[in-house]
């Protein structure tokens, strides 16, 4: 039996309203000055606004939670008092229906506890989209996400809640956004009391967004099937 249900994006305006604050997210923070970081925000748009005026469908996933899900309510708050309280405020409103998941076979037990993303666009839905993914990913307080590298993906991360480390180089805000081009290599950390909350942004091939064949370093080079 299908357990998806299939609506117009056009009939559910909080997934729409969501989808907007993407846009205002890419369309109206800064590029600080980077041509590679403005060319990424420009695409991720343009792509975005192609899928909504397609008038896509909403092919809903049943929900799902996972342990990290407990922190949400934290994060939403502290986002909603923060730099991106539009999109943090859209995600709340939706945060009945949204699927989590971990993207590997075998999550580390330490890891299945601190962390999960969800998509909102892309591939498998909820809002149907053939070359950009956008989604959001949650970490606990005190989480190290391993080394990881996308092949053929261009991956941003934009902080909507808390702070938060890559590969030791700096601390992020909330507003800010990090650029990670295929192949390069990253490590997350987060805040050793708050949670992190991120928005994300994948553009590549269908079929690697489908099946980026991520390779966690971290973890013995596993190679897994999905992940942020
Ligand atoms: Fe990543």
């Amino acid at each position: 039996m299908d357990t998806q249900t299939a609506a117009r994006l056009t009939d559910q305006p909080d997934w729409l309203y969501l989808l907007q604050e993407f846009d205002v997210l890419y369309r109206h923070g800064s590029s600080g000055g980077s041509k590679l970081i403005r060319a990424h925000r420009k695409r991720v748009r343009d792509m975005l606004s192609k899928v909504v005026d397609s008038a896509p469908e909403l092919r809903m996933r049943p929900p799902e939670t996972k342990p990290v899900v407990a922190h949400l309510g934290r994060a939403l708050d502290r986002g909603e008092r923060g730099a991106v309280a539009g999109l943090a405020r859209a995600l709340g409103r939706v945060a009945a229906g949204l699927t989590w998941e971990y993207g590997y076979e075998k999550v580390p037990p330490t890891l299945a506890r601190k962390y999960a993303y969800c998509e909102v666009l892309g591939p498998r839905g909820p809002v149907v989209s053939e070359r950009l993914i956008l989604g959001f990913v949650l970490f606990a307080p005190k989480t190290t996400y391993p080394q990881h590298s996308h092949a053929d993906i261009e991956e941003s991360y934009v902080s909507v809640s808390g702070a938060w480390s890559e590969n030791d180089a700096a601390v992020h805000a909330p507003g800010s956004l990090i650029l990670n081009g295929s192949g390069h290599e990253h490590r997350i950390t987060t805040d050793e009391t708050e949670p992190c909350l991120l928005a994300y942004a994948w553009i590549g091939p269908e079929e690697k967004l489908n099946a980026p064949g991520m390779k966690l370093t971290g973890t013995r080079g596993k190679r897994v099937e999905r992940g942020i």
